[in-house]
C-alpha cells in the first residue's frame, strides 16, 4: 500500500478575519476540516484585521460565528483543538509598516504560509506590497483569492498584474467554490471512467445540454455589490462557465492541474462569440418583480433595501451557447441562472438524440429521449432516464419512462459530503492547484462575457420582468422553444 502523503503544516493567514467571508465560510469550513481530522496537527490560523482585538477575543468571535453559522452542534473537544490554532494580529492593510508584525508569528522555515485574501479586491495590491516589503514571503508562500476577480477583462488584468508582481502563477490559488462541489468533480469520473459515457459524449449521440443554476435567495443586503455586477458576471462568468468546461472538455492527459487547465481553456476558446449581431436570439435578461416564495410575499428587485429604482441590472440570464469544435458542432448548450426562482436547484441535463424509428407507437407517438440528469444541489446525485417495458402479459408491449437513480447520500453513506469551501481550503493548504483557476482561464471567460455585456449595453433594452418565485421571464421559454426544445421541468 502507498504511504499516505504528508503535507507540510501551514501558517494560514486570513486577511479580513472579522469579515463576512471569514466568519460565514472560512472558519466554518476550517472547523469541519478539524472535525474530520484533516488539518495537519501543527497548522496554525492567524486572523488579521484592522480592529484591535487580543487573540482571546478573536477566539471568542470565532466561537460565536460557529454557533451562528455552523449547522451542526459544536463539539467541545474539537473546538478545543481548533481554537488552540487561532491567534490574531491587528494590521491596517493600507499601512505597509504594520506588516512587520507578521515576523512575530510566522514560522517560514517549518511551515508554508498561505495568505488568504478574504477582503475586497481594492485591498489586494496593498496586501501584496505589504507582504513583499515586510520580507515574509518565500518561494513556498501561497496566496488565495476569490471572485470577483475584476468586473471585466481589463479590471481582472489589473488585479492579476498586481498579484503577479509578488507571487508567481504557481503560488496563486483562485477559488471558484463550484469546483469544490462533489458533483462537479464527479463529472470527471462519470465522463472519463465509464465507457458508456466516454464513447457517447459527443454530437453523434447528444442532442443538447441544459445547465440550470436556480437560486431562491434574492439580494440579501448585497445591493451595492450585486447591482454593479448582475447575474451574468456574478454567476455565469464563473460558476456556469466552469461547469460548462467540465462537461465539454476533451479527456485530459491525467488529473494534474496543467492538463486539466489546458483542456478547459480550449473549451473557452471555442465558445462562439455572442455579439451585437446575435445577442437578441442568444440571450435573455430578466429582473424579478414582487412575488411569492413558498407562499411568503417578497419584494421585487427594485424594492429591495437600498435599491436604485431605475436599475436595469439583470437578476436572471438565459443563454444559448455554441461550442465551435469537432465534438460539439451542432449541439447547443442552454444555460440559465437567476435569483428568486421557484426553488434552489442546480442541475445539468444531457439530452441524448431520439431514435430514428419508433416500434412502440402504442406507448409513445414519439419516443422520448434518454436523459442523464446530474443534480449538483440540493441533493447530489445522478439519474438516467430510460424506457422500460411495463411488466404484464398484455397483447402489446407497453413501455414507460423510468429512472436509474443514484443519490450520493444514499449510496455513499459512510463518506461525508463536504461543501465546496472545505475541499478548496484544504487543497490550498496542501498546495494542490488542480481545482483552482488559472489566469488564462479567467481572462478567456471575461473576453467572452465582455462581448455579451457590450451587446446588451449597445441594445439599450431593459431586462424582462419575472415575478419572484417563478422560473424566469417568458422570453427564456421562447429562447429554447425557438429551437423546438423545452427547459427541463
Ligand atoms: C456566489 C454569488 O458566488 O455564489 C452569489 O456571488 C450566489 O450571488 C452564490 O448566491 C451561490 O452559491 P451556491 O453554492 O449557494 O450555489
Amino acid at each position: 500500500m502507498k504511504d499516505k502523503k504528508t503535507f507540510k503544516p501551514c501558517d494560514l493567514i486570513i486577511f479580513g478575519a472579522l469579515g463576512d467571508l471569514s466568519r460565514r465560510k472560512l472558519l466554518i469550513s476550517l472547523y469541519r476540516l478539524e472535525n474530520a481530522n484533516l488539518i495537519e496537527p501543527d497548522t496554525r490560523i492567524i486572523g488579521v484585521d484592522r480592529h484591535t482585538h487580543a487573540s482571546a477575543e478573536f477566539v471568542e468571535i470565532a466561537h460565536k460565528s460557529l454557533q451562528e453559522f455552523l449547522n451542526d452542534k459544536l463539539d467541545d473537544k474539537i473546538w478545543k483543538r481548533f481554537s488552540a490554532r487561532l491567534s490574531y494580529l491587528k494590521i491596517d492593510l493600507t499601512q505597509m509598516a504594520e506588516y512587520q508584525q507578521l515576523h512575530t508569528v510566522l514560522d517560514t522555515e517549518n511551515r508554508v504560509t498561505v495568505n488568504y485574501f478574504a477582503v475586497a479586491p481594492f485591498l489586494f495590491s496593498n496586501i501584496c506590497q505589504g507582504l513583499a516589503q515586510s520580507g515574509v514571503l518565500t518561494e513556498e508562500s501561497r496566496m488565495v483569492m476569490e471572485k470577483p476577480i475584476g468586473h471585466d477583462l481589463k479590471s481582472s488584468q489589473v488585479i492579476n498584474d498586481e498579484v503577479a508582481k509578488v507571487f508567481n502563477e504557481t503560488q496563486v490559488f483562485r477559488i471558484d467554490h463550484y469546483l469544490g462541489k462533489e458533483t462537479v468533480l464527479n463529472l470527471l469520473a462519470l465522463r472519463f471512467a465509464n465507457s458508456i459515457f466516454t464513447t457517447n459524449w459527443n454530437h453523434n449521440t447528444i442532442d443538447h445540454i441544459q445547465v440550470t443554476v436556480a437560486e431562491e435567495v434574492g439580494i440579501e443586503g448585497r445591493w451595492e455589490y450585486f447591482d454593479k455586477t448582475g447575474q451574468l458576471r456574478d454567476m455565469l462568468q464563473n460558476h456556469l462557465l466552469q461547469i460548462l468546461t467540465f462537461i465539454a472538455m476533451e479527456p485530459p492527459v491525467n488529473l494534474e492541474a496543467k492538463s486539466i487547465h489546458r483542456e478547459k481553456i480550449k473549451v473557452l476558446e471555442a465558445l462562439r462569440p455572442i455579439t451585437r449581431a446575435n445577442v437578441d436570439e442568444k440571450t435573455v435578461r430578466g429582473q424579478y418583480t414582487a412575488g411569492y416564495m413558498k407562499g411568503k410575499a417578497v419584494p421585487g428587485y427594485l424594492e429591495e433595501d437600498g435599491a436604485n429604482t431605475e436599475s436595469t441590472t439583470e437578476s436572471f440570464v438565459a443563454l444559448r451557447v455554441d461550442i465551435d469544435n469537432w465534438r460539439w458542432a451542432g449541439v447547443p448548450f442552454y444555460l440559465r441562472t437567476g435569483k428568486r426562482m421557484t426553488n434552489k436547484r442546480t442541475e445539468i441535463v444531457i439530452y441524448f438524440k431520439q431514435l430514428p424509428h419508433n416500434i412502440f407507437a402504442d406507448s409513445f407517438r414519439e419516443l422520448p429521449p434518454n436523459k442523464l440528469i446530474i443534480h449538483l444541489q440540493p441533493n447530489e446525485g445522478v439519474e438516467v432516464e430510460i424506457l422500460n417495458k411495463i411488466p404484464g402479459i398484455d397483447e402489446h408491449i407497453k413501455i414507460q419512462k423510468t429512472k436509474l437513480d443514484l443519490s450520493f447520500s444514499e449510496t455513499f453513506k459512510k463518506s461525508s459530503i463536504f461543501g465546496g469551501y472545505e475541499k478548496l481550503v484544504l487543497e490550498a493548504m496542501r498546495g494542490n492547484p488542480t481545482l483552482f483557476l488559472s489566469r488564462e482561464e479567467i481572462e478567456q471567460a471575461w473576453t467572452w462575457v465582455d462581448s455579451i455585456q457590450d451587446a446588451w449595453r449597445h441594445s439599450g433594452d431593459s431586462p424582462k420582468n419575472y415575478p419572484a418565485g417563478t422560473w424566469g421571464p417568458v422570453a427564456s421559454i421562447a429562447l429554447i422553444a425557438r429551437d423546438g426544445r423545452a427547459w427541463e421541468e
